[in-house]
């Protein structure tokens, strides 16, 4: 089974096609950031356009390094939600388009559920039940993957995403969009010495809350500015990333320990980070725990998990038909 997946919820347009769910056979990704850059943030009017207009070769490009045609597809898969909607409605119209006119299925594709089964790439063995733990930049969860397609969240995000915050004081440090990857590469040079508040959400314990970290950041830099100190930049940058780390391993390690699951994956782009991959490595490690982590590439936004997650929907008979429609927000 052949699917051409497309992947537009956010700031990237990808396509790509996965053979039987776990094939990379293409995965071409075009980033819009260059045009969101100098906003600070993904601009949606913006981001639709640019969709538009790459779209169309970007999924021509997926079909030629798969050194396919549209005849040797055997279904279609897409992201409908969430994201942003423009931006969505452009990818579901070319699958819906392309599913009519090859007369083969359509298969709608939760993002989320896209980036838990990234693994299932990264690790060819990997089969339900595991512990995901999701880190995006508009989702926080630790979820159980109970069997393909089927899912159970173990605790939740009650405020800013942990990419959300990796954005947000990377902007008040003035490194730019996105934040993560800005925020890991000074982090690299400074010392995590600055203590931080690990906030902890009373009977909830899988929970996670990352304002007032980001507050906590803000209030550090507004009083090293009112002393007329200088900012530490780098120090701060590895503080906070170590507080967002030691917060999310420690919670995605305990929830693996309570409800007896012997295998943890990760999934987003936060999930791209070195030094939470690391820190997950060795603590999982330490307590018998099975690890698995895909490349960078498979973490952040990118179609090769769309064709993945569609495969298993497709096997499981979950089709969709011509009337799905993109949906800004929807519950895993
Ligand atoms: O999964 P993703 O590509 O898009 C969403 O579905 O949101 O995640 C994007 C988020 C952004 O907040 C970005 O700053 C963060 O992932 N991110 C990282 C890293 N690379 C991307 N955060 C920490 N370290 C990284 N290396
Ligand atoms: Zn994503």
């Amino acid at each position: 089974m052949r699917i051409l997946a497309i992947e537009t919820s956010c700031d990237d347009t990808s396509a790509a096609v996965v053979q039987d769910g776990r094939q990379v056979l293409s995965n071409v990704i075009s980033s819009q950031i260059d045009f969101h850059q100098k906003f600070g943030g993904v601009v949606p009017e913006i981001a639709s356009r640019k969709h538009l207009e790459a779209v169309e070769l970007v999924i021509q490009e997926a079909l030629d390094r798969a050194e396919m045609a549209f005849d040797n597809v055997d279904g279609i898969g897409v992201t409908y939600g969430p994201g942003l909607i423009g931006a969505l409605l452009v990818g579901l119209s070319s699958a819906k388009a392309i599913a009519l006119a090859i007369d083969k299925p359509l298969i709608g594709v939760h993002h989320i559920e896209g980036h838990i089964s990234a693994n299932y790439i990264a690790d060819q063995s990997l089969t339900p039940p595991f512990l995901c733990l999701v880190v995006s930049g508009g989702h926080t969860y630790i979820v159980e993957v109970e069997d393909y397609c089927k899912y159970r969240i173990i605790g939740k995000t009650h405020d800013d995403a942990a990419g959300e915050a990796f954005d947000k004081v990377a902007r008040t440090l003035g490194l730019g969009y996105p934040g993560g990857p800005a925020i890991e590469k000074r982090a690299a040079l400074g010392r995590a010495i600055i203590e931080f508040p690990k906030p902890v959400i009373r009977d909830h314990p899988y929970d996670f809350s990352f304002s007032g970290l980001k507050t906590a950041v803000l209030n550090y830099i507004n009083t090293a500015r009112q002393k007329g100190q200088g900012i530490p930049v780098e120090d701060i940058a590895a503080s906070f990333q170590k507080a967002v780390v030691d917060v999310l391993v420690d919670k995605a390690i305990n929830a693996a320990l309570e409800y007896n699951i012997g295998t943890i994956a990760v999934a987003g782009g936060v999930a791209a980070n070195v030094v939470l991959k690391e820190t997950m490595d060795e603590t999982c490690r330490r307590n018998g725990l099975r690890f698995i982590h895909p490349q960078p590439i498979l973490c952040t936004d990118n179609a090769a998990m769309i064709g993945s997650a569609a495969f298993f929907k497709w096997q499981r008979g979950y089709i969709s038909d011509l009337f799905l429609n993109a949906e800004a927000n929807i519950p895993l």
